[in-house]
């Protein structure tokens, strides 16, 4: 998904050469997000003009080619105070190359340029109207549109000021947009919006920041006569002009940086103080100062925006000893369960609090129903629990893909509980199937990874799962968190229900045992490498399994595929003759989870079906079974735990297997291809 980080110094002399680097850096902290292009603009040093640098392909060649322009580009002249912006992009409009890469710009003089994350949906209807103005057209993005309506406004308007000339731009926009914009006319400014994809801004000063807030300022509403809508034939209507403000004034002497960034990575190595802009906020910095405006449109609007301490360190977000992010959070496992688990299971008295959902757990009891809904890994870890949920609330549990429940437009009623799983918090699907359940009058609980997330504030409620960023494309440590935190709530849930007791300390002792389990799992990498050797030139893996094991072969099945390129499928073992079982072979690569769970003979049963069509499975079961693993030639066993937390330990070997594979395989473990970490877009 597209990146967008802007760099702002205000009376603090910096080389060209440092503000290059510092913008190419930012970009290499989003690089997880996935993209195909990447682009800086910076003042050109020769004249007031913006030179614009873009490259096709990773973040590496866009540095090659801005130390191949140094001359031009006078890297080793100071500047005191500059704004410069940069972008990596994830193709939507257009082929991924240099024109269609951001920053776009207004006019050949580059009057103004912006980076957009996000899609412009009523970009044809604007174009058209622009190209009528004149306007050519090099690019076949929908941000292209976003710079030339500036530039259009700025015609008209010459007096309006940076910030009044983007609110009139995103009155005009339909669709999710995160901007950030520079202009030659108001150099050492800089205004960043956003309307459904994330933005958030860093502030650095010498010393402690006078304020721990930001007002809001509002302006008018625009004009509303309906001649005067977007895309009218007309001229655009522009909104009145707001007078003068009292604005963020850092210092006395007013020496501060900004970091505009999607995301916290890019800017937690500069500071850790952040805001994080809501939707249709417009922020702007003049002199140094930066206000946050917005068009007034409710009678409840907030009065200020806070400015969150971050608690992530750089390390954190680091490779550390490992070769690849996703290595790492596999391995990081023993101890993100923990965190989840921190402060919320109490082992010694076997309590459990979920303090982010706590008052509302009397309401939650008397609902009709729960809905977890999610994406991918997420929409996997509710289906790793949703056996659980049924078991200790004795409510009927719905697990939806979010695309699938919007699709079908889905009853939702105001007693309904709604859960929305989400490790970045900003998957548009999930964000919008939550919007659709909201309006609907249902309970909104969160669960996400990422504090500050579209997700994570637009619920009424929700729990963290506290497993650190994650980095690497695929999920990992994402899914066993979200997994125990889903754990928790049941046994919240059921904390009063005597004739529960005995099942509940079962699951209490599971927990506590994990992080040691889990560890031994870990022990098993160089037995799972020995078993991707086999099966890294194969075509197909089929993943079987049934009961609490199901969420691993689909977690798993997903896992090969987005990371290996290789078909692989989940099959529910109790669905075999009913198709999938025409698939197996000799040839066709079999893996099995048979634990000695309430499902054990059924699943020996789907073994033995395999093996009697000359299938080999590879087999994943319980530590010790040897009678289980004299059906097949290879197993990997794995700790035994209670049936309902068991999937935490069988879905690791998967995550080994399929990283082994994609390393094996030369694939980009950490960036796989056509994917993207945060999925904004539908
Ligand atoms: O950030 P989210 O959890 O909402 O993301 C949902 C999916 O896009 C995500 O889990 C995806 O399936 C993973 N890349 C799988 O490893």
């Amino acid at each position: 998904m597209c990146g967008i980080f802007a760099y702002l110094n205000y009376l603090i002399p910096k080389k060209r050469e440092e503000i290059l680097e510092l913008l190419v850096n930012g970009l290499k902290r989003l690089e997880y997000r996935g993209y195909d292009s990447a682009g800086v603009a910076v003042d050109s040093a020769a004249s007031k003009d913006i030179s614009i640098i873009k490259k096709t392909g990773k973040v590496a060649l866009l540095e090659e080619e801005i130390k191949s322009r140094s001359n031009e580009l006078d890297v080793s002249g100071t500047v005191e105070t500059h704004c410069g912006i940069a972008h990596t992009r994830w193709a939507t409009h257009g082929i991924p190359n240099e024109v269609n890469s951001h920053p776009q710009r207004s006019d050949p003089r580059n009057g103004f340029v912006v980076v957009h994350n996000g899609i412009i949906t009523n970009y044809k209807a604007v174009q058209t109207f622009l190209e009528k103005k004149g306007h050519v057209f090099e690019s076949e993005t929908d941000t292209e549109i976003i710079a030339k309506l500036i530039y259009h406004f700025h015609e008209q308007h010459p007096n309006y000021s940076f910030r009044e000339l983007v609110e009139n731009v995103v009155q005009q926009l339909e669709g999710a947009f995160a901007l950030c914009f520079k202009s030659k006319y108001f150099p050492g400014e800089c205004v960043a919006t956003r309307r459904g994809s994330p933005l958030l801004v860093g502030i650095k000063t010498a010393t402690r920041l006078a304020t721990d807030h930001i007002p809001i300022l509002y302006g008018k509403e625009a004009d509303s006569n309906p001649e005067h809508r977007p895309h009218g034939r007309g001229e655009f209507p522009t909104l009145p002009r707001t007078g003068s403000t009292s604005e963020f004034e850092p210092l006395e002497d007013k020496q501060v940086e900004y970091f505009f960034a999607s995301d916290a990575s890019a800017v937690i190595e500069h500071t850790n103080r952040v805001i994080y802009f809501e939707d249709d906020d417009v922020a702007a910095v003049k002199n140094g100062s930066l206000s946050i405006h917005r068009v007034r449109r409710g009678g409840d609007d907030p009065h200020k925006r806070e400015i969150t301490t971050l608690k992530m360190e750089l390390q954190q977000i680091m490779k550390g000893n490992y070769d690849f992010f996703m290595q790492k959070e596999i391995f990081e496992q023993p101890e993100s369960v923990i965190n989840t688990m921190r402060g919320r299971m109490n082992f010694e008295n076997g309590t459990v609090t979920l303090g982010g959902i706590k008052e509302y757990i009397p309401e939650i009891k008397r609902c009709r129903r729960l809905m977890l809904i999610g994406c991918g890994t997420s929409y996997h870890s509710a289906v790793a629990t949703r056996q659980l949920l049924e078991e200790l609330t004795e409510l009927p549990v719905m697990v939806e893909l979010a695309s699938d429940f919007l699709d079908r437009t889905t009853p939702v009623f105001r007693d309904d509980v709604c859960f929305f799983i989400s490790q970045s918090g900003e998957t548009a699907d999930t964000l919008m199937a939550l919007r659709y359940c909201k309006l609907r009058g249902a309970l909104i609980i969160g669960i996400t990874n990422t504090v500050g997330s579209s997700i994570c504030r637009e619920s009424h409620c929700g729990v963290h799962i506290n497993a650190g960023p994650e980095i690497g494309v695929a999920s990992t440590k994402a899914y066993t968190s979200q997994f125990i935190s889903l754990v928790m709530f049941a046994l919240v849930m059921s904390e009063d229900r005597l004739s529960l007791r005995q099942r509940r300390q079962e699951i209490i002792t599971g927990l506590k045992n994990l992080q040691h389990q889990i560890g031994e799992v870990l022990k098993l990498d160089n037995k799972v490498k020995l078993l991707a050797e086999d099966l890294y030139k194969k075509k197909s893996l089929l993943i079987m399994g049934r009961g609490f094991n199901f969420a691993t072969c689909l977690e798993g099945a997903l896992k090969v595929k987005e990371l290996t390129y290789m078909h692989s499928e989940g099959i529910m073992a109790g669905e075999l003759k009913h198709g999938p079982l025409a698939l197996v072979d000799e040839t066709m690569p079999v893996l099995m989870i048979v634990m000695r769970d309430p499902v054990y003979n059924k699943c020996m049963n789907a073994l033995q079906q395999v093996t009697a069509r000359s299938g080999k499975p590879i087999l994943i079961c319980e530590e010790g079974d040897q009678e289980t693993m004299s059906y097949c030639q290879k197993s990997l066993e794995v700790p035994k735990t209670v049936d309902c937390l068991q999937g935490i330990l069988t879905v690791i070997p998967m995550q080994l297997l399929s990283f082994h594979i994609a390393v094996l395989k030369g694939c980009n473990v950490d960036c796989p291809r056509n994917l993207a970490k945060s999925v904004t877009v539908e």
